[in-house]
């Protein structure tokens, strides 16, 4: 029997409990498909910080390098938000991604059927299917290049610098046209061309890693279009790819047109699939250890990892199905509606336990 070594980053605030309740479900699929799991936990973020003074303990390194895959909960809250940046939480994320060398992140943005009355947007623009993949870079751009301070004729200055090599556009394409292959071939390239010399690299590059996937149709928006016309009309786009910092932007916005941000999950993925799986929301600390957090969002990240590094597909399909068929009776507060029970975390696990 096929046995998988997971490492379980719970973190800060919902994250513990959020996590045990995946655990619970990824325990259910593995019987139901004959695998089996084993797991070990380490310290990211605060909790970390706490413990060791760091956000990324070496120890919690070495163990993600030998696990097949890791799950995190979130990381951050309020009791960190003063220290410096290096030993703030969120390093400790920038450090783990870098660590594993984790350079492609997916983020899909799907609006779950029972939920459409969640999107902001109105009937006639979310009236078609919303399903969109947004393909991150995740380890080089300006979240990586250089900066520093300096004084700048007499003034105190800040500086980060937006650098990408042709390797690292070349590997980010072509994980966006393999995503495409496999959806509706169509890809979007997004990047500021017209102004920063870094995007006309980066459009130049992809155009000609285009030539390797013909079947895909592809096109070029400038960012802040982009961001327009996915409140304008998001049923145009399939996959989106785009540089680290245009792609933490408009992940965000393309998570909220869906309407449950507490619903969507994500993929951090190296050279060899291996892979870091989150909820996209935060920690929530000011509703942590409450039991009403919403799991769905870190359950449906199981079901990435069973698909993108764990090669079981028909154990992440049961987990979708066993959460599109839950929502349509049961809600956690944050996206409870009239008609539907309301249900805390543990009864949500194990709601979709009992579905798979
Ligand atoms: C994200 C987050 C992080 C990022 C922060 C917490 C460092 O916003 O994963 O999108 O900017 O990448
Ligand atoms: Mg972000």
């Amino acid at each position: 029997m096929k046995n998988y070594k997971l490492v379980l980053l719970k973190g800060d605030g919902i994250g513990p409990e959020i996590v045990d309740e995946a655990v619970k479900v990824l325990n259910k699929a593995a019987d139901k498909f004959g695998f089996t799991v084993e797991y070990d936990e380490a310290l990211l973020g605060g909790c970390a910080i706490d413990a060791t003074g760091v956000p990324l303990p070496d120890e919690t390194v070495a163990k993600c390098k030998a696990a097949d895959s890791v799950l995190l909960g979130a990381v951050g809250g309020p009791k960190w938000d003063t220290l410096p940046g290096n030993l703030r939480p969120e390093a400790g994320l920038l450090g783990i991604r870098g660590a594993l060398g984790l350079f492609a992140n997916l983020r899909p943005a799907v609006i779950f059927e029972p939920l459409k009355n969640a999107s902001p947007l109105k009937g006639e623009i979310i009236g078609k299917a919303l399903d969109i993949m947004v393909v991150r870079e995740l380890t080089g751009g300006i979240y990586f290049g250089e900066r520093g301070r300096k004084d700048v004729n007499g003034n105190p200055a800040a500086y980060d610098t937006e650098l990408y090599t042709v390797p690292e556009i070349e590997r980010i394409a072509r994980v966006a046209f393999e995503m495409a292959m496999n959806r509706n071939k169509k890809l979007t390239s997004v990047d500021k061309a017209n102004v920063l010399e870094s995007s006309r690299l980066w459009r130049e590059t992809v155009i000609r890693v285009s030539k390797e996937y013909p079947e895909v149709e592809l096109n070029h928006l400038y960012v802040d279009n982009c961001a327009m016309q996915l409140v304008r009309d998001p049923g145009q786009f399939d996959v989106i790819v785009t540089s680290n910092i245009f792609g933490d932007i408009l992940s965000d916005e393309a998570s909220m047109i869906s309407g449950s941000i507490g619903m969507l999950a994500s993929a951090s993925l190296n050279e060899n699939k291996a892979g870091l799986y989150e909820p996209i929301h935060g920690s929530a600390p000011d509703i942590a250890g409450q039991g009403i957090a919403n799991p769905l969002a870190t359950i449906l990240s199981v079901s990435m990892m069973l698909k993108h590094s764990l090669d079981q597909p028909e154990a992440a399909d049961a987990i979708e199905k066993a959460v599109a068929k839950v929502l349509e009776t049961h809600r956690t507060p944050d996206i409870y509606t009239d008609g539907t029970t309301k249900v805390s975390t543990k009864e949500m696990g194990d709601l979709v336990c009992s579905l798979i």
